[in-house]
Protein backbone atom coordinates (compact mmCIF):
# COMPACT_ATOMS: atom_id res chain seq x y z
CA UNK A 1 0.00 0.00 0.00
CA UNK A 2 1.27 3.43 -0.70
CA UNK A 3 -1.68 6.05 -1.44
CA UNK A 4 -3.68 8.07 0.80
CA UNK A 5 -6.58 6.24 -0.69
CA UNK A 6 -5.37 2.98 1.25
CA UNK A 7 -4.96 5.17 4.57
CA UNK A 8 -8.81 6.48 3.70
CA UNK A 9 -10.13 2.79 3.13
CA UNK A 10 -12.25 1.78 6.37
CA UNK A 11 -10.27 -1.19 6.86
CA UNK A 12 -9.27 -1.96 10.84
CA UNK A 13 -6.25 -4.32 12.51
CA UNK A 14 -4.88 -4.43 15.43
CA UNK A 15 -1.23 -4.32 15.23
CA UNK A 16 -0.80 -7.40 17.39
CA UNK A 17 -3.55 -9.73 15.53
CA UNK A 18 -4.25 -8.28 12.53
CA UNK A 19 -7.68 -8.24 11.07
CA UNK A 20 -10.05 -9.79 13.77
CA UNK A 21 -13.68 -9.17 13.37
CA UNK A 22 -15.63 -8.51 17.03
CA UNK A 23 -19.48 -7.70 15.92
CA UNK A 24 -19.71 -6.45 19.93
CA UNK A 25 -17.88 -3.40 19.65
CA UNK A 26 -16.61 -3.23 16.13
CA UNK A 27 -13.67 -0.44 16.94
CA UNK A 28 -12.06 -3.11 19.38
CA UNK A 29 -10.31 -5.93 18.25
CA UNK A 30 -11.76 -9.42 18.43
CA UNK A 31 -8.84 -11.12 19.91
CA UNK A 32 -7.47 -8.90 22.97
CA UNK A 33 -9.88 -5.76 23.23
CA UNK A 34 -7.14 -3.32 21.93
CA UNK A 35 -8.76 -0.38 20.22
CA UNK A 36 -7.83 -0.98 16.12
CA UNK A 37 -5.56 0.69 13.87
CA UNK A 38 -5.80 1.78 10.11
CA UNK A 39 -3.22 -0.28 8.37
CA UNK A 40 0.29 0.64 8.15
CA UNK A 41 0.63 3.05 4.78
CA UNK A 42 4.08 1.74 3.78
CA UNK A 43 5.21 4.79 1.48
CA UNK A 44 8.50 5.65 1.29
CA UNK A 45 9.32 9.78 2.32
CA UNK A 46 11.70 11.63 1.27
CA UNK A 47 12.95 13.56 4.66
CA UNK A 48 14.53 16.28 2.81
CA UNK A 49 11.42 17.06 1.22
CA UNK A 50 9.51 17.35 4.36
CA UNK A 51 11.02 19.98 5.72
CA UNK A 52 9.19 22.23 3.74
CA UNK A 53 5.66 21.08 4.97
CA UNK A 54 3.74 23.02 7.52
CA UNK A 55 4.79 21.81 11.06
CA UNK A 56 1.19 20.95 12.21
CA UNK A 57 0.13 17.06 12.78
CA UNK A 58 -0.25 16.77 8.93
CA UNK A 59 3.19 16.62 8.12
CA UNK A 60 3.36 13.07 7.77
CA UNK A 61 -0.04 13.09 6.20
CA UNK A 62 0.63 9.77 4.17
CA UNK A 63 1.37 7.84 7.63
CA UNK A 64 -2.30 9.20 9.07
CA UNK A 65 -5.89 8.64 8.33
CA UNK A 66 -7.05 11.65 6.82
CA UNK A 67 -7.84 13.08 3.41
CA UNK A 68 -4.86 15.13 0.92
CA UNK A 69 -6.17 18.60 2.69
CA UNK A 70 -7.35 18.12 6.23
CA UNK A 71 -9.00 21.47 7.64
CA UNK A 72 -9.05 20.39 11.48
CA UNK A 73 -6.24 21.12 13.74
CA UNK A 74 -3.71 23.15 11.60
CA UNK A 75 -2.25 24.76 14.64
CA UNK A 76 -1.81 21.96 16.09
CA UNK A 77 1.51 19.77 17.49
CA UNK A 78 4.76 20.59 16.60
CA UNK A 79 5.04 21.55 20.49
CA UNK A 80 8.29 22.19 22.07
CA UNK A 81 11.40 19.80 22.47
CA UNK A 82 13.43 21.07 24.93
CA UNK A 83 16.46 19.77 26.72
CA UNK A 84 15.46 20.54 30.40
CA UNK A 85 19.06 20.58 31.67
CA UNK A 86 18.27 22.29 35.19
CA UNK A 87 15.84 19.86 35.87
CA UNK A 88 17.98 16.83 34.44
CA UNK A 89 21.24 18.00 36.47
CA UNK A 90 19.17 17.82 39.84
CA UNK A 91 17.19 14.67 39.30
CA UNK A 92 20.73 12.76 37.38
CA UNK A 93 19.60 12.80 33.67
CA UNK A 94 21.69 14.84 31.49
CA UNK A 95 20.37 13.84 28.36
CA UNK A 96 16.39 14.77 29.81
CA UNK A 97 13.89 16.64 26.92
CA UNK A 98 10.32 17.14 27.55
CA UNK A 99 7.81 17.39 25.08
CA UNK A 100 5.73 19.97 25.93
CA UNK A 101 2.30 19.05 24.59
CA UNK A 102 1.29 21.49 27.40
CA UNK A 103 1.64 24.37 25.04
CA UNK A 104 -0.83 22.56 22.46
CA UNK A 105 -3.40 24.95 20.51
CA UNK A 106 -6.17 24.95 20.88
CA UNK A 107 -6.41 24.28 24.00
CA UNK A 108 -3.21 23.14 25.84
CA UNK A 109 -3.27 19.31 25.79
CA UNK A 110 -2.01 16.35 24.13
CA UNK A 111 -5.23 15.63 23.36
CA UNK A 112 -5.58 18.35 20.99
CA UNK A 113 -3.67 16.14 18.31
CA UNK A 114 -5.91 13.04 18.59
CA UNK A 115 -9.31 15.10 18.89
CA UNK A 116 -8.51 16.91 15.66
CA UNK A 117 -7.67 13.90 14.14
CA UNK A 118 -11.05 12.04 15.19
CA UNK A 119 -13.12 15.40 14.11
CA UNK A 120 -11.45 15.30 10.75
CA UNK A 121 -12.42 11.87 9.94
CA UNK A 122 -15.87 12.69 11.11
CA UNK A 123 -15.98 15.86 8.92
CA UNK A 124 -15.25 13.63 6.09
CA UNK A 125 -18.17 11.79 6.77
CA UNK A 126 -20.25 14.23 6.94
CA UNK A 127 -21.42 14.37 10.35
CA UNK A 128 -22.80 17.74 12.16
CA UNK A 129 -22.73 16.89 15.41
CA UNK A 130 -19.76 14.66 17.49
CA UNK A 131 -19.42 13.97 20.96
CA UNK A 132 -16.92 12.49 23.37
CA UNK A 133 -16.58 10.69 26.81
CA UNK A 134 -13.94 12.44 28.99
CA UNK A 135 -11.46 12.62 32.06
CA UNK A 136 -11.63 16.27 31.08
CA UNK A 137 -9.02 17.46 28.49
CA UNK A 138 -10.70 15.43 25.39
CA UNK A 139 -13.62 17.62 25.86
CA UNK A 140 -12.11 21.06 26.15
CA UNK A 141 -10.37 19.96 22.83
CA UNK A 142 -13.53 18.96 21.42
CA UNK A 143 -15.47 22.05 22.78
CA UNK A 144 -12.64 24.12 20.97
CA UNK A 145 -11.94 22.41 17.92
CA UNK A 146 -15.77 21.84 17.00
CA UNK A 147 -16.51 25.25 17.89
CA UNK A 148 -14.37 26.63 14.89
CA UNK A 149 -15.45 23.70 12.63
CA UNK A 150 -18.97 25.09 12.90
CA UNK A 151 -19.47 21.40 14.44
CA UNK A 152 -22.08 20.84 17.17
CA UNK A 153 -20.10 19.15 20.49
CA UNK A 154 -21.94 17.15 23.06
CA UNK A 155 -19.84 16.11 25.93
CA UNK A 156 -20.11 13.59 28.93
CA UNK A 157 -18.18 14.03 32.41
CA UNK A 158 -17.96 12.30 35.00
CA UNK A 159 -18.08 13.90 38.74
CA UNK A 160 -14.82 15.65 39.99
CA UNK A 161 -14.04 17.37 37.03
CA UNK A 162 -11.93 20.60 37.44
CA UNK A 163 -13.92 23.44 37.31
CA UNK A 164 -11.27 24.89 34.79
CA UNK A 165 -12.01 22.21 32.58
CA UNK A 166 -16.03 22.38 33.16
CA UNK A 167 -15.67 26.16 32.10
CA UNK A 168 -13.39 25.97 29.39
CA UNK A 169 -15.85 23.49 27.29
CA UNK A 170 -18.77 25.57 28.24
CA UNK A 171 -17.44 28.74 27.00
CA UNK A 172 -17.15 27.14 23.43
CA UNK A 173 -20.38 26.61 23.24
CA UNK A 174 -20.66 22.64 23.71
CA UNK A 175 -23.69 20.98 25.50
CA UNK A 176 -22.38 19.39 28.40
CA UNK A 177 -23.88 16.27 30.49
CA UNK A 178 -22.13 15.67 33.79
CA UNK A 179 -23.08 12.33 35.15
CA UNK A 180 -22.75 11.30 39.16
CA UNK A 181 -20.64 8.41 38.50
CA UNK A 182 -17.04 7.70 37.27
CA UNK A 183 -15.45 7.98 33.95
CA UNK A 184 -15.61 4.38 33.40
CA UNK A 185 -19.61 4.40 34.37
CA UNK A 186 -20.10 7.16 32.01
CA UNK A 187 -17.78 5.35 29.62
CA UNK A 188 -20.06 2.12 29.57
CA UNK A 189 -22.96 4.40 28.58
CA UNK A 190 -21.48 6.43 25.99
CA UNK A 191 -20.46 3.17 24.43
CA UNK A 192 -23.92 2.27 24.17
CA UNK A 193 -24.93 5.52 22.41
CA UNK A 194 -21.97 5.31 20.83
CA UNK A 195 -22.85 1.19 19.23
CA UNK A 196 -26.70 2.05 18.68
CA UNK A 197 -25.18 5.21 16.64
CA UNK A 198 -27.02 8.13 18.45
CA UNK A 199 -24.03 10.20 17.77
CA UNK A 200 -20.29 9.48 16.34
CA UNK A 201 -18.34 9.95 20.12
CA UNK A 202 -14.52 10.62 19.10
CA UNK A 203 -13.01 8.23 21.60
CA UNK A 204 -15.22 4.95 20.85
CA UNK A 205 -16.58 4.03 17.38
CA UNK A 206 -14.37 6.74 15.72
CA UNK A 207 -11.61 5.82 18.57
CA UNK A 208 -8.88 3.86 15.90
CA UNK A 209 -8.62 7.74 14.25
CA UNK A 210 -8.39 9.37 17.08
CA UNK A 211 -5.78 7.11 18.44
CA UNK A 212 -3.26 7.46 15.09
CA UNK A 213 -3.72 11.40 16.66
CA UNK A 214 -1.12 10.36 18.90
CA UNK A 215 1.15 8.97 16.84
CA UNK A 216 2.57 12.15 15.61
CA UNK A 217 4.02 12.80 19.21
CA UNK A 218 6.63 10.15 18.68
CA UNK A 219 6.83 11.47 14.49
CA UNK A 220 7.73 15.10 15.95
CA UNK A 221 10.35 13.62 18.85
CA UNK A 222 12.23 11.69 15.92
CA UNK A 223 12.56 14.53 13.40
CA UNK A 224 13.32 16.81 16.83
CA UNK A 225 16.10 14.82 17.58
CA UNK A 226 17.64 14.97 14.03
CA UNK A 227 16.01 11.72 12.94
CA UNK A 228 17.30 9.95 15.95
CA UNK A 229 14.81 7.91 18.58
CA UNK A 230 15.47 8.45 22.40
CA UNK A 231 16.77 5.72 24.72
CA UNK A 232 13.89 6.28 26.59
CA UNK A 233 10.22 7.46 26.42
CA UNK A 234 8.11 8.29 29.88
CA UNK A 235 4.50 8.20 29.29
CA UNK A 236 1.35 9.22 31.40
CA UNK A 237 -0.89 6.80 31.12
CA UNK A 238 -4.98 6.73 31.09
CA UNK A 239 -6.89 4.96 28.63
CA UNK A 240 -3.14 3.76 27.44
CA UNK A 241 -3.81 6.06 23.52
CA UNK A 242 -0.99 7.83 24.18
CA UNK A 243 1.13 4.95 25.55
CA UNK A 244 0.24 2.46 22.77
CA UNK A 245 0.48 4.94 19.72
CA UNK A 246 3.97 6.86 20.45
CA UNK A 247 4.99 2.92 20.57
CA UNK A 248 3.51 2.60 17.15
CA UNK A 249 5.12 6.00 15.79
CA UNK A 250 8.38 5.02 17.08
CA UNK A 251 8.04 1.52 15.25
CA UNK A 252 6.79 3.24 11.84
CA UNK A 253 9.94 5.29 12.47
CA UNK A 254 11.98 2.29 12.41
CA UNK A 255 9.89 0.29 9.52
CA UNK A 256 10.12 3.09 7.12
CA UNK A 257 13.55 3.65 7.25
CA UNK A 258 13.46 7.19 8.81
CA UNK A 259 15.39 6.88 12.09
CA UNK A 260 18.06 4.64 13.18
CA UNK A 261 17.04 0.90 13.31
CA UNK A 262 17.28 -1.15 15.99
CA UNK A 263 14.83 -1.45 18.99
CA UNK A 264 13.26 1.81 19.62
CA UNK A 265 12.64 3.72 23.11
CA UNK A 266 12.14 1.68 26.47
CA UNK A 267 8.70 2.91 26.52
CA UNK A 268 7.72 4.08 30.67
CA UNK A 269 4.39 4.29 32.00
CA UNK A 270 3.42 6.84 34.66
CA UNK A 271 0.73 6.23 36.55
CA UNK A 272 -0.55 7.91 39.62
CA UNK A 273 -0.93 5.66 42.90
CA UNK A 274 -4.53 6.25 43.34
CA UNK A 275 -5.39 4.89 39.87
CA UNK A 276 -2.63 2.54 38.56
CA UNK A 277 -4.01 -0.22 37.22
CA UNK A 278 -1.37 -1.04 34.60
CA UNK A 279 1.62 -0.32 37.40
CA UNK A 280 -0.03 -3.01 39.38
CA UNK A 281 -0.57 -5.48 36.83
CA UNK A 282 3.16 -4.67 35.23
CA UNK A 283 4.03 -5.35 38.88
CA UNK A 284 2.97 -8.26 39.35
CA UNK A 285 3.69 -9.84 35.94
CA UNK A 286 0.32 -9.96 34.69
CA UNK A 287 -0.48 -9.57 30.64
CA UNK A 288 -4.01 -8.24 31.85
CA UNK A 289 -5.25 -5.24 34.14
CA UNK A 290 -7.90 -5.57 36.39
CA UNK A 291 -9.58 -2.45 36.98
CA UNK A 292 -10.11 -0.51 40.03
CA UNK A 293 -12.02 2.49 41.07
CA UNK A 294 -9.98 5.93 41.15
CA UNK A 295 -9.24 7.98 43.82
CA UNK A 296 -6.45 10.52 42.94
CA UNK A 297 -5.93 14.28 42.27
CA UNK A 298 -4.45 13.53 38.85
CA UNK A 299 -8.40 13.58 37.32
CA UNK A 300 -7.26 13.69 34.14
CA UNK A 301 -5.52 9.92 34.66
CA UNK A 302 -8.69 8.86 36.37
CA UNK A 303 -9.55 5.89 34.43
CA UNK A 304 -9.81 2.85 36.03
CA UNK A 305 -10.02 0.34 33.15
CA UNK A 306 -8.19 1.16 30.40
CA UNK A 307 -9.22 0.28 27.26
CA UNK A 308 -5.67 -0.25 25.46
CA UNK A 309 -4.52 -1.42 28.95
CA UNK A 310 -3.56 -4.90 27.87
CA UNK A 311 -1.78 -3.80 24.70
CA UNK A 312 0.27 -1.32 26.63
CA UNK A 313 1.65 -3.97 29.20
CA UNK A 314 2.46 -6.07 26.14
CA UNK A 315 4.66 -3.06 24.50
CA UNK A 316 6.57 -1.50 27.88
CA UNK A 317 7.57 -5.73 28.57
CA UNK A 318 8.37 -6.12 25.02
CA UNK A 319 10.59 -2.71 25.22
CA UNK A 320 12.42 -3.92 28.69
CA UNK A 321 10.29 -0.93 30.08
CA UNK A 322 8.49 0.12 33.48
CA UNK A 323 5.48 1.28 35.01
CA UNK A 324 5.44 3.47 38.15
CA UNK A 325 2.81 4.39 40.54
CA UNK A 326 3.23 8.17 41.98
CA UNK A 327 1.65 9.19 45.36
CA UNK A 328 -0.46 12.08 44.78
CA UNK A 329 1.89 14.46 47.16
CA UNK A 330 4.90 13.68 45.06
CA UNK A 331 2.90 14.20 41.90
CA UNK A 332 2.33 17.95 43.52
CA UNK A 333 6.10 18.41 44.50
CA UNK A 334 7.31 17.64 40.67
CA UNK A 335 4.83 19.93 39.83
CA UNK A 336 6.23 22.54 41.47
CA UNK A 337 9.93 20.66 40.98
CA UNK A 338 9.36 21.56 37.13
CA UNK A 339 7.92 25.14 37.18
CA UNK A 340 10.63 26.43 39.65
CA UNK A 341 13.76 24.49 37.29
CA UNK A 342 12.35 24.63 33.82
CA UNK A 343 10.15 27.41 34.20
CA UNK A 344 6.88 24.63 33.10
CA UNK A 345 3.40 24.52 34.49
CA UNK A 346 1.75 21.46 34.00
CA UNK A 347 -0.75 19.60 35.17
CA UNK A 348 -0.69 16.50 37.73
CA UNK A 349 -0.46 14.33 34.46
CA UNK A 350 2.84 16.05 33.84
CA UNK A 351 3.85 15.92 37.65
CA UNK A 352 3.36 11.98 37.56
CA UNK A 353 5.53 12.26 34.59
CA UNK A 354 8.53 14.05 36.73
CA UNK A 355 8.13 12.15 39.47
CA UNK A 356 8.76 8.90 37.37
CA UNK A 357 11.64 10.06 35.88
CA UNK A 358 13.23 11.12 38.92
CA UNK A 359 12.74 7.74 40.44
CA UNK A 360 13.70 6.14 37.24
CA UNK A 361 17.34 8.01 37.65
CA UNK A 362 17.16 7.27 41.40
CA UNK A 363 16.72 3.83 41.01
CA UNK A 364 19.23 3.28 38.15
CA UNK A 365 16.44 1.78 35.78
CA UNK A 366 17.82 4.53 33.28
CA UNK A 367 21.44 5.76 33.28
CA UNK A 368 22.61 9.56 33.53
CA UNK A 369 23.72 9.59 30.04
CA UNK A 370 20.52 8.00 28.69
CA UNK A 371 18.56 10.28 26.47
CA UNK A 372 15.18 10.38 27.96
CA UNK A 373 11.62 12.23 26.28
CA UNK A 374 9.20 12.97 29.09
CA UNK A 375 5.75 13.79 27.73
CA UNK A 376 4.16 16.84 29.95
CA UNK A 377 0.64 16.18 28.53
CA UNK A 378 -1.28 19.14 30.04
CA UNK A 379 -0.66 22.66 31.39
CA UNK A 380 -1.08 23.56 34.69
CA UNK A 381 -3.22 26.70 34.24
CA UNK A 382 -6.42 24.53 34.08
CA UNK A 383 -5.70 22.56 37.75
CA UNK A 384 -4.51 25.69 39.96
CA UNK A 385 -6.03 24.38 42.73
CA UNK A 386 -3.95 21.15 43.16
CA UNK A 387 -0.81 23.68 43.90
CA UNK A 388 -2.91 26.44 45.45
CA UNK A 389 -0.76 25.83 48.76
CA UNK A 390 1.74 27.91 46.87
CA UNK A 391 0.00 30.70 47.86
CA UNK A 392 1.27 30.32 51.41
CA UNK A 393 4.72 31.73 50.21
CA UNK A 394 3.29 35.05 49.19
CA UNK A 395 4.18 38.03 51.91
CA UNK A 396 0.95 39.89 52.98
CA UNK A 397 2.58 43.27 53.99
CA UNK A 398 0.71 46.62 54.33
CA UNK A 399 1.60 49.30 51.40
CA UNK A 400 3.99 51.27 53.09
CA UNK A 401 7.29 52.48 51.43
CA UNK A 402 9.06 51.77 54.60
CA UNK A 403 7.57 48.53 55.36
CA UNK A 404 7.82 47.26 52.17
CA UNK A 405 11.58 48.22 51.57
CA UNK A 406 12.39 45.87 54.88
CA UNK A 407 10.76 43.62 53.51
CA UNK A 408 12.61 43.26 50.37
CA UNK A 409 15.63 44.13 52.31
CA UNK A 410 15.51 41.03 54.68
CA UNK A 411 13.96 38.78 51.71
CA UNK A 412 17.52 39.48 49.46
C1 LIG B 1 -3.13 15.69 30.18
C2 LIG B 1 -3.33 14.23 29.93
N1 LIG B 1 -2.26 13.45 29.85
C3 LIG B 1 -2.37 12.12 29.65
C4 LIG B 1 -3.60 11.51 29.52
C5 LIG B 1 -3.65 10.04 29.32
O1 LIG B 1 -4.10 9.71 28.08
P1 LIG B 1 -4.51 8.25 27.64
O2 LIG B 1 -5.97 8.10 28.00
O3 LIG B 1 -4.27 8.26 26.20
O4 LIG B 1 -3.68 7.28 28.39
C6 LIG B 1 -4.76 12.28 29.60
C7 LIG B 1 -6.06 11.65 29.45
O5 LIG B 1 -7.09 12.23 29.65
C8 LIG B 1 -4.61 13.69 29.80
O6 LIG B 1 -5.69 14.49 29.86
ZN1 LIG C 1 -5.54 -7.71 19.21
Amino acid sequence: MSTDSAMNSEVLVCRRHGVTANPAVPWLCGECGATLSPPRNDVVMDVDALRERPENIYRLHELLPVGRTPSIGLHTGWTPLVHARQLGGLIGLENLYLKLDCYNWPSYSYKDRVVAMALQRAVERGASTVACVSTGNVGNSLASLAAAAKVRAVIFYPSGIEPAKNIISSVHGAEIFQLQGTFDQVNAICRELALKGVVPFVNLDLRPYYAEGAKTIAYEVVEQLGWRQPSNVIVPVAGATLLTRIAHGFEDMSHLGMTDAGGGPRIHAAQAAGCAPIADAFAHGESAVRPCVPDTLAKSLAIGNPTDGAAALDLIGRSNGSASAIPDEEIVESIELLASTEGVFTEPAGGVVVATARRLAKEGVISPQESVVAVISGNGLKTQEVVASSLERVTQIPADADTVTGALLDAL
